[in-house]
């Protein structure tokens, strides 16, 4: 632990003992809950009552995981427990497993697994694990994102997107688990893909990529989450970032770390034009301009990892890039309030080019939650790393 952290160990204390005071006490309201987003009352929604299968419905369980590694209160578990209950309705139906399946099974029955030893856990997300890797194309060398039909209009077989390298933590761990080395090895051929293709050569992404299915020879970029597909939707950004590291801690491939390391270093730049809270594009105009925390909340995650890797003075550089966005997140849209539910607003969903109502496009969402508590826990020195 550098300087960095401990010079703003006072800072680190007061924000964790309100997360902590305020989580505990929405852990039990919303215990039988998969939140996404919250009413104008401030109270969670509950995504097991319409979409019990969106790809979101794992952070929630996973915060509560990353709360009892840290506290070993029991409120946590119990509510991360139900969560993964709640979540075993999806193998139900095979059509609702996509790419996300990391997102989902990850965070919640692998660290159960991993928190708990609890076998039933394993074997949920190991099933999980095997879905993903099915998905792989041996002959393109990538992993496709969705199923037939998803977006009408789109070659949905030969679509990746950048999202895809945060669920590769799930085949890494399903290889040690299994020794079975050809989850890894998917994992691997995607993220060679991603550097090749998504990541441009200063550092910004593209979102989504297609790609000739025989080959995996690149064909175009379309639009998506951002601006235009030649934008930079920060978010997808903070995916490439985390993605490339969480690839670089399971592999120890230099060109992974050296990956993070440049992507790192476009979002840093960028936002510290905007007072280190990051716009939803670093390239949209203007007028289409909305903040997405939930951007800066993992890529701080991202950075706190990096420096465990890096020199000592990148190491600072890293952490101090960091704390700033975690402060601007804490100053500008965090809420300790404990009668409502959400912990960090001015999280965006979608911001494409058409989606002209800026003004809705703000709103609290369950993963800038998730972040802020995961990163809340690394500046802690705590060593569960989940992904
Ligand atoms: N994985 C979808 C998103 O980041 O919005």
């Amino acid at each position: 632990m550098t300087h960095i952290i401990t010079g703003n160990s006072e800072w680190i204390e007061s924000t964790w003992s309100k997360t902590d005071s305020k989580l505990c006490k929405v852990a039990v309201r919303s215990r039988f809950k998969l939140p996404y987003t919250v009413d104008e009352n401030g109270v969670h929604n509950n995504r097991n009552d319409d979409m019990h299968w969106w790809w979101t419905n794992g952070f929630w369980g996973g915060m509560m995981w990353l709360m009892y590694a840290e506290t070993k209160n029991e409120a946590y578990r119990l509510t991360a427990e139900e969560s993964c209950k709640m979540l075993s309705r999806i193998f139900e139906e095979f059509d609702h497993l996509d790419h996300d399946v990391g997102f989902i099974w990850h965070l919640t029955e692998a660290a159960r697994s991993r928190l708990t030893g609890e076998r039933t856990a394993r074997s949920a997300a190991l099933l999980a694990a095997a879905s993903l890797s099915s998905r792989f194309n041996p002959c393109g060398n990538f992993i496709r994102a969705w199923n037939e039909g998803t977006w009408p209009g789109i070659d949905c077989a030969n679509v990746t997107i950048i999202d895809t390298v945060m669920n590769l933590a799930l085949l890494y761990w399903a290889s040690r688990e299994t020794g079975n080395s050809a989850f890894s090895i998917a994992a691997q051929k995607h993220m060679d893909m991603v550097l090749e293709q998504h990541i441009r050569p200063d550092g910004s992404v593209y979102h989504q990529v297609v790609h000739d299915g025989n080959n995996g020879a690149f064909k175009e970029a379309l639009p998506g989450q951002g601006y235009s597909a030649d934008s930079c939707w920060s978010r997808g950004l903070a995916w490439a970032i985390y993605g490339s590291l969480i690839s670089y801690v399971h592999t120890r491939e230099k060109k992974y770390l050296d990956a993070c390391i440049k992507t790192s270093n476009y979002f840093i730049a960028n936002t510290a034009k905007t007072d280190w809270l990051p716009p939803a594009d670093f390239r949209a105009p203007k007028e289409y301009f909305a903040y997405d925390s939930t951007a800066s909340a993992c890529t701080a995650c991202a950075l706190l990892e990096l420096a465990k890797h890096v020199s000592v003075p990148e190491a600072e550089m890293y952490e101090s890039a960091a704390i700033s966005m975690l402060r601007a997140i804490d100053e500008k849209c965090a809420n300790y309030d404990e009668n409502t539910d959400y912990l960090v607003g001015l999280g965006t969903e979608r911001c494409p080019r058409e989606d002209v109502d800026r003004s809705k496009a703000e709103m609290p969402i369950i993963y800038g939650d998730f972040f802020y508590v995961e990163a809340m826990l690394k500046l802690r020195g705590n060593q569960f790393f989940i992904w």
